[in-house]
């Protein structure tokens, strides 16, 4: 693995190495062991998008690795007056050991990596949210025991999440059904991947997605960069939420999981939210560990 740019390029053993790993940093952080695997290194971390988890997680989780990120912001770079992506790739490369980027398209962070000659991490783009599904990945098991037998349900966008989650759910052998609108399906070649390997199931019946699932999941209805959207998305949404009548549906320790931020009221009403609050900050606090698990594995031997 020499760079984490969609977890289509993972392998399932790829995937296993990263979670396995994950749940090791977490025992000896929470133990007290120190573990600066990655002293004297440091993250660049591009953000052309708005974040609480990705950059406070990121840059803590540098931090108790012993080394440092750096926060850079487009609206400070010169990318954000230009520069193209590729000199910025080739800058950066000389003076950073890995770099975190989270923006629009998915070819910027594609670009960024054929041109630069360091690890380069997804943090986010319109395509795809690698990271947040390495967490969600660690959360299941962790709260499941393994992941033989499990039904995963998402209800809502076909978007960055869902895209993401499809791929990391099957690479895990969990079958996984996706309830979303007409015209809001997720990426075309994902869903045929998907199909080719039995386990997808693309619905509009958000019952079929939650029936005996045991995982439920959900993301807002309007992503970042789709805010004028906004309304239309609200009329197309209507119905495609996680509540407690839902549930109801759901094996009877479902888990419920969400990226965050959260909406409610639109995608999960408070209610639901609350009661499965446990589970979904466990899911947030895993961010930390998962991507620390990633920067060991792309950086340490840089
Ligand atoms: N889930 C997630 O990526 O959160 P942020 O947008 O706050 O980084
Ligand atoms: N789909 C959401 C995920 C946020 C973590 C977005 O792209 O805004």
């Amino acid at each position: 693995m020499k760079h984490l740019l969609k977890l289509g390029d993972l392998s399932p053993e790829e995937i296993l190495e990263i979670l396995d790993l994950a749940d090791q940093l977490k025992y000896e952080l929470k133990k007290g062991i120190p573990h600066p695997r990655l002293q004297g290194k440091t993250l660049g971390m591009i953000f052309t998008k708005s974040s609480t988890r990705t950059r406070v997680s990121f840059e803590t989780g540098m931090y108790q690795l012993g080394g440092q990120a750096l926060f850079l912001s487009d609206k400070d770079i010169q990318l954000g007056r230009g520069e193209p992506i590729n000199d910025t790739a080739r800058v950066l490369s000389r003076y950073l050991d890995g770099i975190m980027i989270r923006t629009f398209k998915q070819s910027d962070v594609e670009d960024l990596a054929s041109y630069g000659s360091i690890p380069i991490i997804n943090g986010l783009t319109d395509y795809c949210h690698p990271c947040q599904v390495l967490a969600d990945l660690m959360t299941i098991r962790e709260y499941k025991g393994s992941f033989r037998g499990l039904k995963f349900g998402f209800i809502g966008d076909g978007n960055n999440m869902a895209n993401s989650l499809i791929v990391g759910t099957i690479k895990m052998g969990i079958p996984c059904t996706i309830a979303c609108p007409e015209g809001y399906r997720p990426d075309a070649k994902i869903v045929e991947w998907g199909k080719s390997t039995g386990l997808l199931t693309i619905t509009d019946d958000v019952e079929e997605a939650a029936k005996d699932a045991d995982i439920l999941y959900t993301d807002v209805w309007a992503s970042m960069g789709q805010e004028g959207e906004t309304e239309i998305r609200r009329k197309a949404f209507r119905g495609y939420q996680i509540n407690t009548k839902l549930l109801s549906l759901a094996h009877k320790d479902v888990m419920v999981q969400h990226c965050l931020p959260a909406h409610r009221g639109e995608e999960i009403t408070a209610e639901a939210f609350e009661a499965h609050a446990d589970e979904i900050f466990e899911e947030a606090e895993n961010r930390l560990h998962a991507q620390k698990a990633v920067m060991v594995l792309l950086m340490e031997h840089q």
